[in-house]
């Protein structure tokens, strides 16, 4: 009997999940015969059975679009809102996969669907993920469609403030997503050229920016460019944070962990903004005009690079082929130039940050970049 597959896209969007939906559909369909079941909206699409076709007609003219057409959102199986209340949907998305008799279910997500299917796994279905999201921190691939375009937008933006910084001989801080891993921010302020560039990896000293930027002055550079990821901490908020994760890891109830859980995640919404902070701090430090640029959702919009086309359409293809292998409990990860199949329970709940000794920071190191350290 032909396969019927379920599939969602879950977390946030990025460029080229329909290039994903469209190489996993297409290459189930004609290559392997199956049935595919879009759910729409992430999990919730898949609790409350909310479904659409895909067929032909709805795979076609999308490999170009961003978003996604199967909808998403950032509903967890275990905590939906549903009418103004957080419920556990599990079962009623086991009975839904049951239901619609699903052969196996393909989450296309970041780190947070990883450990949801991991959960739905546990619960008894077969699930297959395709990792995605802008900001490259999924364990075990060394590459997440997203993360490209993403790199693209956030470099051009860095080329155009430099020559309104010049002009105006500022400081400009452009703050970068990523979450809590700094790959966008390395990379796009490498690729930018920035002068500063500020990652959660490395702690920084305002004071050491601020240097930097003096010396700058000193040698005739009128003008700086900063770039920081979104995630990235001073040395003090970083000591604050290490604190919590250890005062969470040594507690000994349940309730004492989710009381630190709670006072973590109060600290890193208060942390959102902090660029504003920086970019206040860093004109009172070198008494030069400063301004801010967040780029914000800009980065995750609009049509993939070229290349986040060619990997997403690998990607799905590569999936059809793991779902007819009736392959299932795994992530399908980039690793050394091959699409690999990796245990689901090997990546769920670990985040891939940038190595202090990776050949990125001593290139970045190596033409000046002062990363505040
Ligand atoms: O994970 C992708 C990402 O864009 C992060 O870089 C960012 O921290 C987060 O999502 C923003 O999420 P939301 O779209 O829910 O504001």
């Amino acid at each position: 009997m032909a396969q019927h597959i379920g599939v969602l896209t879950a977390g946030g969007d990025c460029p080229g999940l329909n290039a994903t939906i469209r190489g996993l559909g297409k290459a189930a369909r004609e290559q392997f015969g199956m049935r595919v079941t879009g759910f729409l909206n992430g999990f919730r699409g898949l609790a409350l059975d909310q479904t659409v076709d895909l067929d032909d007609q709805m795979l076609s003219g999308i490999l170009t679009n961003g978003g996604t057409i199967l909808g998403t959102s950032r509903d967890k199986p275990h905590k939906i809102n549903i009418g103004g209340k957080q419920m556990d949907m599990t079962d009623a998305i086991c009975d839904c996969y049951r239901k619609h008799h699903l052969d196996a279910l393909v989450c296309i997500g970041g780190g947070g669907t990883q450990k949801n299917a991991r959960r739905l796994m546990d619960a008894g279905l077969n699930v297959v993920t395709l990792p995605k999201t802008i900001d490259n921190d999924i364990w075990l691939t060394e590459r997440t469609f997203g993360f490209d375009t993403a790199l693209e937008i956030a470099t051009e933006a860095i080329d155009r403030l430099h020559s309104t910084a010049t002009s105006h001989e500022r400081v400009i801080v452009v703050e970068i997503m990523g979450h809590r891993a700094g790959w966008l921010a390395l990379e796009a302020g490498i690729a930018g050229g920035a002068d500063v560039i500020l990652i959660p990896e490395i702690p920084y000293d305002i004071e050491k920016v601020a240097e930097a930027i003096r010396q700058r002055t000193l040698s005739g550079k009128r003008f700086s460019i900063i770039a920081v990821a979104e995630g990235a901490m001073s040395v003090e908020d970083a000591s604050a944070i290490g604190t919590m994760v250890e005062a969470k890891a040594a507690a000994e109830s349940k309730k004492e962990r989710q009381e630190i859980s709670t006072r973590l995640r109060a600290y890193h919404k208060e942390h959102l903004g902090h660029t504003i902070r920086i970019t206040e701090q860093l004109e009172q430090l070198t008494g030069q005009e400063t301004r801010l640029t967040i780029l914000g959702h800009l980065q995750r919009g609009g049509t993939p690079t070229a290349s986040d086309r060619v990997f997403a359409t690998w990607l799905g293809t590569e999936c059809a082929r793991v779902l007819d292998d009736k392959h299932y409990g795994i992530m399908l990860a980039y690793q050394g130039g091959k699409i690999k199949r990796v245990p689901l329970e090997d990546v769920a709940g670990t985040v891939r940050l940038v190595p202090h000794d990776t050949p990125l920071i001593t290139a970045a190191r190596g033409v000046g970049v002062c990363f505040g350290d």
